[in-house]
């Protein structure tokens, strides 16, 4: 009789730019003979299905499952964004109570394989709790980028040296977060600025900051570490990172090794939780000079006010280049007039506005040019795999310190200021789609595509390491 199929449970943070790369990997996993139990929160899971057309769940294999926990946020909760501060202080209850029920069950279940590794995100480490009392192992995927791993690592540092909290809330335009921190390894030049954001605060009891300490402290009990990335894009910081983490396994661009080892596995399940608009593709072929659009994205979490986007919108019409973009339903607190007649007569056929778009695909589109980003992990990694140079517009978390990355170490992305004016974005959109810094930017945008291209190639890097860790989690 043929030996069980060994059994990955997958939990990510129930956020979009953490089930993207989740769900990468668990198809990966899935597709090395792993039965998949791929866990949702319930909110998120009923939000996908009606994003879905109806059948979504009979197209998936039996050995490819979902599963939903509680998030412990009450049902009044404001759901049209993501509350992270919220979901922050109640996960770790709720989650862990309904995650350990959810492996008890699985467990007693005779019609699946036994659960025989867990492969949770980093910053849903209270899993670590239910795997140690099953006996189960597990690894954690951290999908930020190794930079931004890195500053989370010296958080608890950056306390005991002074730097937060804050002494009062001048030190957030003083100029004081431009003070360099010398002292991390191998982050020559990086500012206060550059960290990831949670350490902007003067309260010490900050969620965001703790969740995030406990998050990097107990990794340390993990059987492994998984990030996003590949070593040459961060030797240096993938070189501190192991010091901390020998098990540390750098199986990025997942999106590329997806589609390197088993581009067409679980094809049809994609967890988009907005209903995705398929017309922008159609739109970018009609435009047929490549290299010529800016695509604009701000990710699943950003909110902007509605002077920003007002900003945005005329900087993107005076530039006079075609552009694709991307207005989520909740991403402008306060309204969002400026997209009035007027504005839409404005950039007529130029400019097309949707609410969520394919982005992997609209990036790999040839007529895609350079992609204004937040500076996301993913769209960042995402950007690179197509060779498409970004304009960057960081806006929290370890964003700044992707942008920090991306503008002066991989000269792949000019920056906009946080206090974005529209000549701003009008001059550098020029820069970038016809100046000599796009054309120098482009090609080195070029280049990184290629090695991520042979990272994730048979006998590269990444693609060993996937083969490492899958050996590991068969043992
Ligand atoms: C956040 C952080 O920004 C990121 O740095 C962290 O590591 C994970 O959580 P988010 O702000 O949503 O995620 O941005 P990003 O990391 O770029 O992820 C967004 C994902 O949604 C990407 O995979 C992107 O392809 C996808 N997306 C976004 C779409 O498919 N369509 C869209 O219209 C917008």
């Amino acid at each position: 009789m043929a030996s069980p199929k060994p059994h990955a449970v997958c939990i990510p943070l129930p956020a979009q730019g953490h089930i993207n790369p989740m769900l990468k990997l668990a198809k990966l996993l899935h597709f090395k003979g792993f039965h998949i139990t791929f866990v949702h929160t319930e909110f998120n899971y009923h939000r996908l299905l009606n994003s879905k057309p109806s059948g979504f769940l009979n197209s998936l294999p039996d050995d490819f499952q979902f599963a939903t926990i509680e998030d412990g946020l009450p049902p009044t909760n404001p759901r049209g964004i993501l509350d992270l501060p919220a979901l922050c202080k109640v996960i770790p209850v709720h989650g862990l109570r309904s995650f350990r029920s959810l492996i008890a069950k699985l467990s007693a279940s005779s019609n699946l394989p036994d659960v025989t590794c867990i492969v949770s995100d980093g910053v849903m480490s209270f899993t670590l709790e239910a795997a140690q009392e099953f006996g189960i192992p597990e690894v954690l995927l951290f999908t930020p980028s190794g930079c931004g791993m890195l500053g989370y690592l010296y958080f608890e540092e950056l306390k005991e040296r002074g730097y937060f909290p804050l002494k009062d809330d001048s030190c957030l335009t003083n100029g004081y977060l431009d003070t360099e921190i010398d002292w991390i390894p191998n982050m020559k030049g990086v500012r206060l600025k550059d960290l990831p954001t949670f350490i902007r605060t003067t309260d010490p009891n900050d969620t965001m900051f703790n969740y995030n300490c406990e998050a990097v402290n107990n990794a340390m009990k993990a059987e492994g570490i998984i990030l996003n990335t590949f070593d040459d894009l961060e030797p240096e910081v993938l070189e501190v990172i192991r010091t901390k983490f020998p098990k540390l396994y750098t199986t990025g661009p997942l999106s590329l090794l997806h589609q390197q080892v088993c581009a067409t596995n679980l094809e049809s399940v994609a967890l988009s939780l907005w209903k995705e608009n398929t017309e922008c593709l159609h739109w970018l072929d009609r435009i047929k000079k490549p290299n010529s659009v800016v695509y604009v994205n701000y990710g699943s979490l950003v909110i902007i006010t509605p002077e920003q986007l007002k900003e945005f919108a005329w900087g993107l019409a005076n530039s006079e280049y075609p552009f694709l973009w991307v207005i989520r339903p909740d991403l402008v607190n306060g309204g969002k007039e400026i997209v009035s007649e007027e504005y839409m007569k404005v950039i007529s056929n130029r400019g097309l506005l949707v609410e969520w778009c394919e982005q992997e695909k609209v990036l790999r589109h040839p007529s895609v040019g350079a992609f204004l980003t937040h500076c996301g992990w993913n769209s960042t990694l995402e950007s690179i795999c197509e060779g498409v140079p970004l304009m960057c517009w960081p806006f929290f978390a370890e964003q700044q310190t992707n942008c920090l990355y991306s503008c002066t170490k991989w000269g792949i992305g000019i920056e906009i200021d946080g206090d974005v004016k529209r000549e701003k974005v009008e001059r550098l959109v020029r820069e970038l789609m016809e100046g000599e810094k796009g054309k120098e930017m482009r090609s080195r945008s070029m280049e990184w595509k290629k090695k991520a291209e042979a990272s994730t190639r048979p006998g590269g890097p990444s693609y060993n390491n996937f083969e490492e860790l899958v050996k590991y989690l068969k043992r």
